[in-house]
C-alpha cells in the first residue's frame, strides 16, 4: 500500500529561509513564477541572525581608499587562496549594490556622523567594512528580507523537513518533505530547487548552531548526485560562550574585537601579538597602543592582532589552553570593559555598540561586560565546504538543482571572513533566484515516479515500524562526541580514521535504530531523520579531512601544520560512486586571469 501525502507544485522550490533563502525567493517570485518556500523551523528563525557584527560590502562610506578590489583581495587571502575566484570577485563587486537594496526595503543600519551606513573593522578586512546595526545585523536583515518577501506572493511552508529530494533521470524536480507537526509527507513537485540549507554545526558537540542545521541540503544535493567540495574546510569561530556549560558554545560576536575588545590569558598576557603569520604582519600592529589606535579610526595605525583570520585566533586560543593558560573552565578571556581607561563613557559606549553581547552575558552567565571580562573558547560556527555551484548561476552538479549561502561552497575557500556570510547571502541567493526561475521557465516540470516516493516514505517511517532498536538520539550524541574529539580543531590521520571507522558504526546503528509513538509531534523521529544526514556530512568532513595532508585556513592537521604547494591548487571533491560509496578526488582549481592575479599581488605588498 502507499503511503499518502498532499501534493504541492511550484515553479521554484526553495529549500531553507535564512538570508539565502529568502533572497532567492524574493528574486524568483520577482520574474513571475510561482515560489514555494520550506523552512524547517518557522519564518524569521535561521543562522542568519548569528552573524551579528555586520555585512561586508566595499561602501567606503568610513574609510574611502575601500573598493571591490581590496575586497576581492581579502576574502582570497582570508579564504588562502583555494576560493572559487569568480564568486569572490562577483561577491565583492556586488555586495554593496545588494546592502543599498536592503537599506531600500527597510534594514535600519547604525549611522556615520554624516549619515552614512556605518561600517566597523572586522578580521581580515583590510578597512572598516562591515554595515552593521548594533551586534544584531543577521536580525535585521531577516527581518527585512521577511517583511519584503511576504509581500511577493511567496507561498511559505513553516515546519516541514525534506526528506529527499527527487529526480526526474539526472534531473532534480522537486522533494518530499513532511509536516512535523503531523507528520503528514507533503510531495513538492517543481520545475527547479533552491537549496538554502545554511551549515552542519550540528554535526558537533560545540557550536553556534541551532538545532535546524543538521547538513539537510549538503546531504540531500549528495545523495541526488551532486558535486560537494572542500568538506574538511569547517570554520570555528574563535569566541562562543564556555560557561556555563548550558550556554556552551553560544556565538560572542567578532564585533566585540571590532570594537576594541583584546584577549587575554591567565597570566592577564594579550597572546595575540606572539603569533602573527607572515602574510599579515605589514597590516597587523605589534603594540597595544597602535592596535587600540586603530580601533578608535586611525587611518594610518595597523590592526590589532585579535583581528587576525577566525582560523588563526582560534588556534592561538587552542595553544593558550592546551599550554595551560586557560580561564578556570577552559576558555580565554575577552575584555572589552578596559576601554573604560581610555573612554569616558565607556560603560555606555559598549552598551550602545554591543546591546546584545551585553543582554546574553548578564542574563546567561551573570557577567557584566562592562565590567568584567567574558570566558570564551572556539565554536563550531561556520561551514566553508558544500555543494559545488557555478559561480555565475549557482547550478549544482545536477540538473534544475541549485544552491545559495552556506550549504554551496566555493566563495570563501579554506576560511570565511566575518562578515563575509551576510554578503554571499545577499549576492548569491539572488543569482540563485534569478536563474533558478529562468531555468523553470525554459523546463518546465518533469516526470514524477510514484514508486520512488513510496520507497522514500517508507524508509523515513522505518524507525517507527521497528518495534526494538536503539533510540537515534544516542547515536546522534555520540557522533557529536566523536566528530568534536576526532576532527575538530586541530586533527590527524589516527583520529580521523578511528572516526570513520566511528561513523561506520554508528550508521549501521542507525539502520536499526527505533522510534516510539507515532508520528504526530514526534521528535525521536525528526531525530532519526537528521541522523541520516548528519551521518552523511560528518563521512563527508572526515574523507575529506584526511585527503588534504596539509594545514588551511578552518582545516589544521598537527601531523602537516604547514600548507603544502602539492593542495595549494586543488579542491577536494565528495561525491557518490556507482555502487553508492562515497569517494573522493582532488580537482584542480581554475587557474585565476591576470588581471584578477595583479589585484592580488597588489594588495599582498
Ligand atoms: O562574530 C560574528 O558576528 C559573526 C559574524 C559572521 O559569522 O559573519
Amino acid at each position: 500500500m502507499s503511503v499518502g501525502y498532499d501534493k504541492v507544485e511550484h515553479d521554484v522550490l526553495v529549500i531553507g529561509a535564512g538570508g539565502a533563502g529568502l533572497r532567492a525567493a524574493i528574486e524568483a517570485a520577482s520574474t513571475g513564477v510561482s515560489v514555494g518556500l520550506v523552512c524547517k523551523s518557522l519564518l524569521g528563525k535561521a543562522h542568519t541572525v548569528m552573524a551579528e557584527g555586520g555585512l561586508a560590502a566595499s561602501l567606503a562610506n568610513v574609510d574611502e581608499r575601500d573598493n571591490w578590489k581590496v575586497h576581492f583581495a581579502d576574502t582570497m587571502r582570508g579564504g588562502q587562496y583555494i576560493n572559487n575566484h569568480r564568486m569572490a570577485q562577483l561577491h565583492a563587486q556586488e555586495a554593496p549594490e545588494r546592502v543599498r537594496e536592503l537599506e531600500a526595503w527597510g534594514a535600519l543600519f547604525d549611522r556615520t556622523k554624516e549619515g552614512r551606513i556605518l561600517q566597523r573593522n572586522f578580521g581580515g578586512h583590510k578597512f572598516p567594512r562591515l554595515a552593521h546595526v548594533g551586534d544584531r545585523t543577521g536580525l535585521e536583515m531577516i527581518r527585512t528580507l521577511q517583511d519584503h518577501g511576504i509581500h511577493q506572493g511567496i507561498d511559505v511552508h513553516m515546519e516541514h523537513t525534506v526528506v529527499s529530494l527527487l529526480k526526474d533521470g539526472d534531473r532534480v524536480i522537486g522533494a518530499l518533505a513532511y509536516e512535523r507537526e503531523r507528520g503528514r509527507f507533503k510531495l513538492f513537485h517543481a520545475s527547479a530547487v533552491v537549496l538554502a540549507t545554511g551549515g552542519i554545526g550540528r554535526a558537533f558537540k560545540v557550536t553556534s548552531n541551532s538545532w535546524e542545521y543538521t547538513g539537510d541540503g549538503h546531504s540531500l544535493a549528495y545523495h541526488a548526485g551532486a558535486d560537494l567540495i572542500d568538506m574538511e574546510c569547517v570554520q570555528f569561530h574563535p569566541t562562543g560562550m564556555i560557561w556555563p556549560l548550558s550556554v556552551q558554545g553560544i556565538l560572542v560576536t567578532e564585533g566585540v574585537r571590532g570594537e576594541g575588545g583584546v584577549l587575554r590569558n591567565s597570566e592577564g598576557k594579550r597572546f595575540m601579538f606572539d603569533d602573527i603569520p607572515d602574510n599579515y604582519k605589514h597590516q597587523t600592529a605589534d603594540n597595544e597602543e597602535e592596535g587600540w589606535r586603530y580601533c578608535c579610526g586611525d587611518r594610518d595605525a595597523r590592526r590589532p592582532p585579535e583581528l587576525l583570520t577566525r582560523d588563526h585566533v582560534a588556534r592561538c586560543i587552542v595553544r593558550e589552553i592546551r599550554e595551560g593558560r586557560g580561564t578556570p573552565h577552559g576558555g580565554v578571556y575577552l575584555d572589552i570593559s578596559w576601554i573604560k581607561e581610555r573612554l569616558k563613557d565607556g560603560a555606555e559606549h559598549i552598551k550602545r555598540k554591543l546591546p546584545s553581547m551585553y543582554h546574553q552575558f548578564s542574563k546567561l552567565a551573570n557577567v557584566d561586560i562592562t565590567a568584567e571580562a567574558m570566558e570564551v573558547g572556539p565554536t563550531t560556527h561556520y561551514m566553508m565546504g558544500g555543494i559545488r555551484v557555478d559561480a555565475e548561476s549557482q547550478m549544482s552538479t545536477v540538473e534544475g538543482l541549485f544552491a545559495a549561502g552556506e550549504c554551496a561552497a566555493g566563495l570563501h575557500g579554506a576560511n570565511r571572513l566575518g562578515g563575509n556570510s551576510l554578503s554571499d547571502l545577499l549576492v548569491f541567493g539572488k543569482r540563485a533566484g534569478e536563474h533558478a526561475a529562468a531555468y523553470a521557465q525554459s523546463k518546465g516540470a518533469g516526470q514524477l515516479d510514484e514508486t520512488q516516493i513510496d520507497a522514500l516514505a517508507k524508509d523515513a517511517l522505518a524507525p517507527l515500524e521497528r518495534e526494538q532498536g536503539e533510540q537515534p538520539y544516542a547515536i546522534q550524541h555520540e557522533l557529536q562526541d566523536q566528530m568534536q574529539n576526532l576532527v575538530g580543531i586541530s586533527r590527524q590521520e589516527s583520529e580521523m580514521q578511528q572516526a570513520l571507522d566511528v561513523v561506520s558504526g554508528l550508521e549501521e546503528r542507525a539502520k536499526t535504530a527505533s522510534v516510539p509513538g507515532n508520528r504526530e509531534y514526534n521528535p525521536g523521529w525528526h531525530t532519526s531523520v537528521d541522523l541520516k544526514h548528519l551521518l552523511t556530512v560528518s563521512r563527508a568532513i572526515t574523507l575529506a579531512a584526511i585527503e588534504r595532508k596539509e594545514s588551511r585556513g578552518g582545516h589544521f592537521r598537527d601531523d602537516y601544520p604547514d600548507k603544502d604547494e602539492a593542495f595549494a591548487k586543488v579542491n577536494t571533491v565528495i561525491r557518490q560512486g556507482t555502487d553508492g560509496q562515497m569517494q573522493i578526488e582532488q580537482l584542480p582549481l581554475a587557474p585565476i586571469p591576470d588581471e584578477l592575479q595583479q589585484i592580488i599581488d597588489e594588495e599582498a605588498k
